[in-house]
Formats: C-alpha cells, sequence, structure tokens
C-alpha cells in the first residue's frame, strides 16, 4: 500500500501593483514598442511602488488563494515562497509572510530556481503534503524585479515586471490534483542569467554598485535557445511520470517570458491557442509569479474545470526547468460565471 496521498490545489490568489508601465520606454532606452512587441509579446507590465517588498505583493495574494480554498491561516503549516527577489537574504521571505498571514508554527522557507521557482516550490510542497509530514500548504511565487533591473540596458529592462501569485495546497480525492512533477537543471549555464555581485562571491562594494554588478544579466538569445527546447520537453517528461500523453491536456500555462518561446512550446505538444494562457502581453516576465498570476486567472476566466489535465510549466535562472500535470479538482468559481 502506498504512503502517499493525493495532494492538489484547492485555491489560488494573485496581486499585481497597479501602476502600469507601458512600452513607452523609449524614452529611457534605444528601444520602441514595435520591437518589444514583436520580439517578446509585451505590451505592458506592472511595477510595485518604492516601499513594496517580495512579502507585500505575496500576502495579498496569499489570502485570496486561503479565501477561496476557505482555509483560514492558522491551518497552514508549510509555506514554500519562491523568490529570486526576497525582502532580504534572511529571514526568509517565507518567515515574513507567515507572520503576516498569522500562520505562525508550521515550517516556512524559500526556494531559488529562478522563474522556475514556483515549480519546484510546488514539487516539494506536495511532496511534504503527499507523505503525511504536513497538512495545508502555500505556494507562493512572488517578484519585485523592478529592483533589480538595470533600466539602462534594453537587452533586459523592457522584459520584466512585478506580481505574485499563489496557490493553497492540501489532500484532495483520488484520481485528482498533482499527478505527475518533473524538475531539472543544468548548472554549466549559470552564467547565461544571474545578478554577478551582493552575495559571497563578490559583496557589495562602491564598485560593484557603480556598475550596475547588482542588476539582471542575461545573455537572452541563448536562454531563448534553451528555452525554445526546455518547454515543450518538460512538459513531455511531467506527463510520462502522470501516465498521459500530449493528446491529453486540456489546458497548458506557461511561464511568460517571451510569446515566441510559448509558440514553440504549443507547436512541439500538438496545442491549439484556445488551450493556452497568455497574459505576458500585460505582465511580462514576471519570473517565479508568472505561472501562479496565470494559473489564478484561467481558473477565475473559468478556462479551466474540474477534471481538466493542466500541465504548468517554467524555466529560468541556473538553468532550472519544472513541469507538473495537475487533474484540477475544484469547480469553476462563481466569478467564472459559466
Ligand atoms: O524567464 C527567463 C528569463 N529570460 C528569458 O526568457 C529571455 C529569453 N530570451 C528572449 O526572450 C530573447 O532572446 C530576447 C527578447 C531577450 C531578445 O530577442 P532576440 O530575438 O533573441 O534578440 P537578440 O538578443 O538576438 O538581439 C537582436 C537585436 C540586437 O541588435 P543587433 O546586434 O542585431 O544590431 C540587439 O541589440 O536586437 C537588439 N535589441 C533591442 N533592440 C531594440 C535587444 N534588445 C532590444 C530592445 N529594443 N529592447
Amino acid at each position: 500500500m502506498s504512503l502517499l496521498r493525493p495532494v492538489g490545489i484547492v485555491g489560488t490568489g494573485s496581486y499585481l501593483p497597479p501602476r502600469i508601465l507601458t512600452n513607452d520606454l523609449e524614452k529611457m532606452v534605444d528601444t520602441s514598442d514595435e520591437w518589444i512587441r514583436t520580439r517578446t509579446g509585451i505590451r505592458e507590465r506592472r511595477v510595485a511602488a518604492e516601499h513594496m517588498a517580495a512579502s507585500d505583493l505575496a500576502v495579498p495574494a496569499a489570502e485570496r488563494a486561503l479565501a477561496m480554498a476557505g482555509i483560514r491561516a492558522e491551518e497552514v503549516d508549510l509555506i514554500v515562497v519562491a523568490t529570486a527577489t526576497p525582502d532580504a537574504f534572511f529571514p526568509s521571505t517565507a518567515c515574513v509572510v507567515q507572520e503576516r498571514l498569522g500562520a505562525v508554527g508550521g515550517a516556512a522557507f524559500d526556494i531559488l530556481a529562478g522563474c522556475t521557482g514556483f515549480l519546484y516550490a510546488l514539487g516539494v510542497a506536495s511532496q511534504m503534503i503527499a507523505t503525511g509530514a504536513h497538512n495545508v500548504g502555500l505556494v507562493i511565487g512572488t517578484e519585485v524585479l523592478s529592483k533589480i533591473t538595470n533600466w539602462e540596458d534594453r537587452s533586459t529592462c523592457v522584459l520584466f515586471g512585478d506580481g505574485a501569485g499563489a496557490a493553497v495546497l492540501a489532500p484532495v480525492e483520488p484520481g485528482y490534483g498533482i499527478l505527475g512533477v518533473h524538475l531539472g537543471a543544468d548548472g554549466t549555464g549559470a552564467s547565461l542569467l544571474h545578478i554577478p555581485a551582493g552575495g559571497s562571491k563578490m559583496p557589495a562594494t562602491e564598485d560593484t554598485v557603480k556598475n550596475k554588478l547588482h542588476t539582471i544579466h542575461m545573455l537572452g538569445s541563448e536562454v531563448f535557445k534553451f528555452a525554445v527546447r526546455i518547454m515543450g520537453e518538460a512538459s513531455l517528461r511531467a506527463l510520462e511520470r502522470a501516465g498521459l500523453t500530449k493528446e491529453e491536456i486540456d489546458y497548458f500555462i506557461p511561464h511568460q517570458a517571451n510569446i515566441r518561446i510559448i509558440e514553440a512550446a504549443c507547436k512541439r505538444l500538438n496545442l491549439p491557442q484556445e488551450k493556452v494562457y497568455i497574459n505576458l502581453d500585460r505582465y511580462g516576465n514576471m519570473s517565479s509569479a508568472s505561472v501562479p498570476v496565470a494559473l489564478d486567472e484561467a481558473y477565475r476566466e473559468g478556462k479551466i474545470r474540474k477534471g481538466h489535465n493542466l500541465v504548468l510549466v517554467a524555466f529560468g535562472a541556473g538553468l532550472t526547468w519544472g513541469a507538473a500535470v495537475v487533474r484540477w479538482n475544484l469547480e469553476a468559481p462563481p466569478e467564472a460565471g459559466v
């Protein structure tokens, strides 16, 4: 007899800071709305207020997810936050969120896997609940990328946005929930996407600040090639673990980095446009927040129904990748109007 129990998503939530930054970035760098739209699919992104940290975005997203699940914060005994922009090195942003939610007592920690962070967090948390070690998990992807963006670098500053998404995990009825997870990494690509300074290898100095070494550095075209290959591959590996084929995908929630990367993945998986959620035109790449925000919006809009097989997939710094197959266990919410 298996000691593992089925675990699924029983609530989702998201929070986007209200300030919108359109492609009107040509005042800052040598770019154009046309270049950004055609090369990436992005039209605008959100930017958090100066005083806002990752936890400030995570808390309202988590509160919305808990409200949907009908679960009180005190019942949460596991919080995993995926972020590349934590409030501070330590304590973990998960501990800050735990205190703010009033969920004190359970385990709380952060995961760093770049834009794949939410998939890593989902994989780890779901397995901690499947074993019976924990009962109610809160998995959050939250990013304030605007604070680590070099606003003079046109190759990165047009791409990213701020936001947070959350999912509540709990045991669900057999046959539903997270059916398969595949996570992977290739550290040989570490230098393709990184922040050079600020860690123990290159602590902050006047020079590191002056040379903008605390911001995102990326070799975009190399990451692009990797992403085009890995999104489809990771999805197929997760499907294999779930015992499903690509023909059985009902809805696809990819990391929102570039519309051309998503299109390549859809081609590999034979997925028509209506089975794919896209919000990068409105939010840009929100790193670990992209997948949970897309999941929350797709569900609230009625695109996802009980019994649907979903594939969530992402890639990011590391280089890392991850995919999860979820058989959705919730009826559409009233606001979906279906
Ligand atoms: O979530 C993981 C994070 N990273 C990613 O997902 C990034 C994946 N990569 C990409 O999405 C694409 O590689 C980019 C959108 C970053 C770049 O698109 P690309 O088609 O790979 O362009 P490229 O880097 O090969 O650059 C083509 C040209 C270059 O000019 P030259 O050398 O051909 O004269 C760039 O300097 O486009 C230029 N360029 C720009 N031009 C106007 C780069 N950024 C810009 C810009 N505006 N913002």
